[in-house]
């Protein structure tokens, strides 16, 4: 069987942790695409020549020429400008959209047939770029925020409680931003809910830092921010569709009267697999829940109107 072939636009940390994340995992070969050329081959030869040690068959290239992305089965957008400390999601609206809509549109040329996985903040409004400049059915395109906020609040949760992160589950959905929806009530430790575990007050403390949990990181690094986390959450996505697994992910999807919303991307769960977004799960959400979700929607659709008035 021919081996899959992953794209990974932008060869900073995010997307050189993506890379290094797809390849140790047997994914696919990888192609590490920037257009600081030396960057990307630099980074993509060094993981490669970790591969007789740690054991992976699949390539790693780097290259500034999308020529050599040609083919590919999935295409991982992480190129755009980092947030720095201060500045919020919202503010680098503008000059992502546009590295954004250029990324697509090159890395479809060569790859007509490809998902597209979308990281670059912000998350949701990126996403939606994506989609609308590729003019693909709406199943393969998708945005990587969900996976990365749920591990954060599961994180938190199996610290507080001593046990390991495998035994919580949870969902985080709505928007990447401060307006997030980490869900409670969805959330078990060892299939107990985490309200009889937790005193309220002090699970309040812990859903404020997960919603906090990116902007915690830009403080504490002064310059870029997080990428470990947000490049192994990537990973789990390419292998979802690339190996047609079915997974109950939340991932940022286009919605069309689910959830009450249309025409927005936003954090919701999905049957994630070979084709993609294969559905939408609708979770039964209870008043506040649903208000929360309508807030950081009304966040979102702001967005998309600020891209709209602007011509994107
Ligand atoms: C994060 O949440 C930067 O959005 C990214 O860490």
């Amino acid at each position: 069987m021919k081996r899959a072939k992953i794209t990974v636009v932008g060869a900073g940390m995010t997307g050189s942790t993506t890379a290094h994340w797809c390849a140790a995992a047997n994914l696919g070969d990888v192609v590490l695409i920037d257009v600081d050329e030396g960057i990307a081959r630099g980074r993509a030869l060094d993981l490669a020549q970790s591969s007789p040690v740690e054991g992976f068959d699949v390539d790693v290239v780097g290259t500034a020429d999308y020529a050599d992305t040609a083919g590919s089965d999935v295409i991982v957008i992480t190129a755009g400008s980092p947030r720095k400390p201060g500045m919020s999601r919202t503010d680098l609206l503008n000059v992502n959209a546009n590295i954004v809509k250029t990324v697509t549109e090159q890395a479809l040329k060569h790859s007509p047939d490809a998902y597209i996985i979308v990281l670059t903040n912000p998350l949701d409004a990126m996403t939606y770029v994506a989609w609308k400049v590729s003019g693909l059915p709406k199943h393969r395109v998708m945005g990587q925020s969900g996976i990365l906020d749920t591990a954060r609040f599961r994180y938190f949760i199996a610290k507080e409680l001593g046990v390991s992160v495998r035994d919580v589950q949870s969902f985080v959905l709505g928007g990447h931003g401060d307006t997030m929806v980490p869900l409670v009530r969805y959330t078990y430790v060892g299939g107990v809910p985490v309200e009889n575990l937790i005193p309220a007050d002090r699970l309040q403390q812990l859903v404020d830092r997960a919603r906090n949990g990116g902007g915690e990181i830009v403080q504490l690094l002064r310059t870029g921010s997080a990428y470990y986390a947000p490049a192994r959450a990537l990973a789990e996505m390419v292998e979802a569709v690339l190996r047609d697994q079915k997974r109950i992910l939340p991932v940022s999807a286009l919605l069309e009267g689910e959830y009450g919303l249309s025409g927005l991307f936003m954090g919701v769960p999905v049957l994630l697999g070979g084709s993609g977004v294969e559905r939408v799960i609708e979770l039964d959400l209870n008043d506040e829940e649903r208000a929360a979700f309508q807030r950081s929607a009304d966040e979102v659709r702001g967005m998309i109107q600020e891209l709209e008035a602007l011509g994107l």
